[in-house]
């Protein structure tokens, strides 16, 4: 799977914003690098103060998109490339442009068009405290006033009011939202904050911090990974099933030990597993972690769902070029930046994506990390873009240095993005790592991901069980049910490999031995 940020992907027509006529026209590319399905993030009519997740309209596209007719389209095109789509739906709230808030703010208080949303009465005398003390995962208060005094929930940004699932309208729309893009040959959905839907409505206060998508361990969290979930995402599931082969993968950051709730046969059919994601370059916890997620999803008698990068986090080209036990959320505002060594993340990065397509189940590709892009972290502050930086009081820099937009090309406009500027600026080092610099260059990123998606197919793509292999201190090595090994060196003394190892891939030169922060996949 690889996901594509539609407004960072291929601009067609020069305003500095991707749009869904640059996706099509780089069909052909996505289709050579092996990938079998697009997740393209949430393109629907919005402000675009969350990057396109506050939605004002979920059956019409942002016009700096493109139109209907253009997603139509797309989803033609990609299944002539013998491409999936998989488009990204967000239940949990919605743009403070959408109809529904409109007309619940022009409602009085206690008006059934509030009620679509948690919009309360405050606490204290006259009401000038918010309903809980509720903390949004962008920072400060969840809860936001209205000029009549009442209060409406957000986890996230205050352009993103929450809606209230227990509400049939609220049920109802989002399985109508499902069926009009199903009706328009979506082969599925990525669902947004899956474990977030449902809230305590005795909306209790809780006396915990948020971080910024960090799961969540705690039962009975009022708001996180509620049991009332479950019976939502049932009746999403049997819309799908009326229809043919259609799957969707839930976003929940929850603890491992819960996934396999949202992994059971009437409910998603993937679920990524972010705790392989926020795991350091160290050998024990990522076998570990690789272990964990194994056996989480194997109690519902799935495969996990493997990711390294997205939109939300830092590149992990930059996340292994730091320390140990370094918070890269934090860092990237607050350095000091000379910790990062950006070969040893790129050198890393070449490995860790062995070591995870090696992996039985599903994979996502975030757009770009086959370039081996790094974290923009040096974004001038004035661009920034993520409602992060506001809300959370300039504490933390927010997610803008993984948004920005690819390189195509050497040179020229915003290195092929487009005719023109980009809307986030782009580092010189883009063009030598561009799209056109690297192809056909055998030492490339680029070309490892081709020979390794390609591999992939016949060794290491079935679901079935992996078996750790006996191995040297700091090296992991499993083999998978096709005979195929992945060898991960992340100890500090390169390992001998024997003399009649038959390589498939390797992540760079070997000379019989696998170096450190090298891997191999043999066969
Ligand atoms: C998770 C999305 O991936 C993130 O980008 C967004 O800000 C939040 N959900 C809120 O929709």
């Amino acid at each position: 799977m690889y996901q594509v940020y539609i407004r960072s992907f291929a601009d067609s027509n020069g305003d500095g914003t991707g749009d869904i006529n640059g996706l099509r026209s780089r069909l052909g590319y996505l289709r050579d690098l092996g990938v079998d399905a697009l997740w393209v993030n949430p393109w629907y009519k919005s402000p675009l103060h969350d990057g396109g997740y506050d939605v004002a309209d979920f059956r019409a596209i942002e016009p700096r998109y493109g139109t209907l007719a253009d997603a139509e389209a797309l989803i033609v095109e990609a299944h002539e490339h013998d491409i999936r789509v998989i488009v990204d739906l967000v239940p949990n709230h919605t743009s403070i442009e959408h109809v529904w808030f409109q007309e619940a703010m022009a409602a009085p208080p206690g008006d059934p068009a509030r009620q679509r949303y948690h919009i309360l009465p405050g606490k204290g005398t006259d009401g000038s405290e918010p309903p809980t003390n509720w903390v949004s995962v962008f920072g400060g208060s969840a809860w936001t006033r209205l000029d009549d005094g009442e209060w409406y929930l957000h986890l996230f940004d205050h352009t993103q009011p929450d809606m209230n699932w227990e509400h049939p309208e609220v049920r109802e729309e989002l399985c109508s939202i499902l069926r009009f893009w199903l009706d328009r040959g979506a082969d599925g959905f990525r669902i947004d904050v899956a474990h977030g839907l449902a809230k305590d409505m005795d909306y209790p206060d809780d006396d915990h911090d948020q971080k910024l998508l960090v799961s969540s361990d705690r039962p009975d969290h009022p708001f996180w990974d509620r049991d009332e979930i479950h019976p939502i995402v049932r009746e999403w599931r049997a819309v799908l099933d009326s229809y043919d082969d259609k799957m969707m993968v839930a976003e929940a950051w929850v603890a491992s030990d819960r996934i396999a709730l949202y992994l059971r046969p009437d409910e998603y059919h993937q679920s990524f597993s972010f705790d392989f994601l926020a795991t350091d370059w160290n050998a024990e916890e990522l076998e570990t972690s690789i272990d964990r997620s194994i056996k989480a999803s194997g109690v519902a008698g799935r495969a996990p769902t493997w990711v390294l990068s997205n939109h939300d986090v830092v590149r992990h080209a930059t996340r292994y070029g730091l320390p140990e036990g370094t918070d890269w959320r934090t860092w990237l505002l607050d350095g000091p930046h000379e910790i990062l060594d950006t070969e040893l993340g790129l050198r890393r990065a070449r490995a860790g994506i062995l070591l995870m397509l090696g992996l039985p189940g599903p994979v996502y590709l975030y757009q770009g990390e086959e370039l081996g892009l790094p974290e923009v972290y040096d974004l001038p502050l004035d661009v920034l873009d993520d409602p992060v930086w506001e809300q959370s009081n300039r504490k933390q820099k927010g997610r803008d240095g993984c948004r920005v937009p690819l390189p195509w090309t050497r040179t020229g406009p915003s290195y092929g993005f487009g005719s023109g500027d980009a809307w986030l600026p782009q580092p010189e080092l883009f063009g030598a790592i561009s799209v056109e610099a690297q192809t056909g260059d055998p030492d490339a990123i680029l070309e490892l991901y081709r020979a390794a998606l390609a591999v992939r197919r016949d060794h290491f793509a079935s679901d079935d069980d992996i078996e750790w292999l006996d191995s040297p201190a700091g090296v992991i090595a499993y083999q998978r049910g096709s005979g195929a090994q992945c060898w991960v060196n992340v100890s500090g003394t390169d390992m001998a490999l024997p003399a009649d190892a038959n390589v498939l891939v390797a992540s760079g030169p070997l000379d019989g031995v696998l170096p450190v922060n090298h891997a191999v996949w043999l066969g």
